[in-house]
């Protein structure tokens, strides 16, 4: 949810309907709720409810469609123009929404996207971001809302979608122990797997210690490896995968299991590149049973 505009569509269109950022330039008002399921890992079906923004939607999520819209929701993801001219507005419409959710679905996890964080300057994009976080949530005893900023133009929408999507993955747990693992076997300095059809981050390994320079990096990879196979598709044909050397580390990426893609990054001179691609290889079938295909 989020007033007309905000940039819901958007973002649902570039992560699961392969938009580019700038194709969603096209899209119109959202009319009333657009009800998609979207397939992430192959068997878990996300029932995603797009509503349509605009005042007289609102009015009648709020009556006739009260009970339809609030009731079982396991995740509300809110989504607020950062760049709006007209907060008081929003945060009138967000506390009535506040309300019908602590009435209907007091379980559920909220997500707040404070979103077009690109058209806010960027040394004054952290105030801003701290500053209606802050409004927000004070606004609520009930739910422990978790804040992104984003936008289309950057892998920040990776991440906030990323975070989402991995609440809602059964046994993510055992997975991360397991890609733990198959890290140290491997030597690697990091690994991460990544959604087949989304390219967004499941689960990630770094064995590298201190501060990585670029805490986003992993999603800067999502963005740019998602827009490249939408490319490969326009000349029909299908990525598979990419090697990248320099002097001081390679990173390797491939399809891995039905549903997802692996990243090995390795700077051990003791490992070749062809052992760790012997190493995905070995490593399909046993990841493949704990990601079934659907
Ligand atoms: P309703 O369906 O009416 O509720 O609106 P909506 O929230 O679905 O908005 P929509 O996704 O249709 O986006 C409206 C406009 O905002 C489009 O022209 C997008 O290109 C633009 N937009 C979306 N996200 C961003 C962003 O991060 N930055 C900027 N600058 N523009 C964006
Ligand atoms: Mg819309």
């Amino acid at each position: 949810m989020g007033k007309s505009g905000a940039g819901k569509t958007s973002m649902r269109s570039i992560i699961f309907a392969n938009y580019m950022a700038r194709d969603t330039m096209r899209l119109s008002p959202t009319l009333d709720v657009e009800h998609t399921h979207v397939r992430f890992l192959g068997n878990l079906v996300l029932n995603l409810w797009d509503c349509g923004g605009q005042y007289r939607f609102y009015e009648n999520y709020f009556d006739a469609q009260r009970d339809t819209i609030f009731r079982n929701v396991e995740v509300l993801i809110y989504v607020f123009d950062i760049d709006s001219g007209d907060v008081d507005n929003d945060m009138l419409r967000f506390d009535e929404v506040l309300d019908a959710m602590e009435q209907n679905s007091p379980d559920a996890s909220i997500f707040i996207l404070l979103h077009k964080m690109d058209l806010i300057q960027a040394d004054d994009r952290q105030r801003a971001f701290n500053e209606r976080a802050a409004s927000i949530r004070a606004r609520t005893q009930v739910f422990k809302p978790k804040f992104f900023a984003t936008s289309i133009w950057d892998e920040t929408l990776y991440r906030a979608w990323s975070q989402i999507v991995n609440s809602l993955i059964p046994n993510v747990e055992i997975l991360q122990s397991q890609l733990n693992e198959f890290a140290t076997i491997c030597g690697a300095d990091e690994v991460v797997l990544f959604e087949r059809a989304t390219f967004l981050v499941i689960s990630d390994v770094s064995r590298l210690n201190g501060d990585m320079y670029d805490s986003h990096r992993f999603e800067r990879i999502s963005n740019i490896i998602k827009q490249f196979k939408l490319s490969c598709g326009k000349i029909q044909s299908q990525f598979q995968g990419i090697e990248v050397r320099n002097t001081l580390f390679t990173a390797y990426i491939d399809l891995f299991t039905g549903n997802t893609y692996i990243m090995v990054i390795t700077s051990d001179p003791n490992v070749p590149a062809a052992l760790t691609q012997l190493n995905i290889a070995s490593a399909r079938e046993h990841f493949d049973k704990l990601i079934p295909e659907g």
